[in-house]
């Protein structure tokens, strides 16, 4: 849902570069204007992701950048091959499949540039035990999660946007066939970056007495 033009100034925060105003201005983004994003841009946005916590301090991350239309096209052609399988798997009819395939290859063709963050496991603490390296893995993931808001954060404070997609996490496999990733990167999302070409809808949150269990 497009917000109606003389409506967004009362509900859209100002973009100033306060914290709290940037926690809740920023807004997935899928769709953007052709202006490109610098290299400097994502040199910065990268750097935010640098900073965020990790365990043991092991930063279990890589992140593959992409802005050249060719491996665009080879990872959404990839992804979207293995995709149109597990659709099909679920029985989808095939129109609604072509439709959904065709929208999640524009998002990722048009937008100007792609961050696929990577979990890196390579130099985490190994046990003797699959229990404790089940959590060590679980506590990279949680740490991934933390660089991609921190760089999303980033991107919103630049002027810019994001949005997040999970596909890769579906078939990582897939995404180091088609970008020759290292064997030793696990892809988990795809993060796109540039322009919002309007403003995307607003997601109400929770009431925060909603969240909290206790509170003493
Ligand atoms: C782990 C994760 C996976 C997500 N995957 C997708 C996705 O595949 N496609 C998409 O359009 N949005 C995806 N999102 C974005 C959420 O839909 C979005 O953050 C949520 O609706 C709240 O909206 P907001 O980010 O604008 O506040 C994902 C978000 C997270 C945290």
């Amino acid at each position: 849902m497009t917000i109606p033009i003389d409506t967004r100034q009362a509900i859209i925060p100002a973009r100033t570069h306060d914290l709290a105003t940037l926690l809740r201005g920023r807004r997935s983004v899928r769709k953007y204007q052709a202006r490109p994003v610098t290299r400097e841009q994502l040199e910065q946005i990268l750097e935010a992701a640098r900073w965020a916590p990790s365990p043991h301090g092991r930063q279990p991350w890589r992140f593959a950048v992409l802005t050249q239309p060719e491996p665009k096209r080879q990872l959404a052609e990839h992804m979207g091959a293995n995709w149109r399988s597990n659709l099909e798997m679920d029985g989808q009819d095939s129109k609604i499949v072509n439709i959904r395939l065709e929208k999640s290859t524009q998002r990722i063709l048009t937008a100007p540039a792609l961050i696929i963050p990577c979990l890196y496991l390579e130099d985490l603490d190994r046990y003797p035990d699959a229990k404790r390296q089940a959590d060590e893995t679980t506590m990279a993931v949680q740490s991934l999660g933390a660089a991609i808001q921190n760089m999303l954060l980033m991107a919103y404070d630049l002027g810019l946007d994001g949005g997040w997609m999970c596909a890769p996490l579906f078939c990582p496999e897939v995404v180091c066939a088609a970008l020759n990733l290292d064997e030793h990167l696990i892809p988990h999302a795809l993060i796109t970056i540039g322009y919002a070409a309007a403003d995307p809808q607003r997601r109400e949150r929770l009431p925060l007495d909603q969240l909290i269990v206790r509170f003493d």
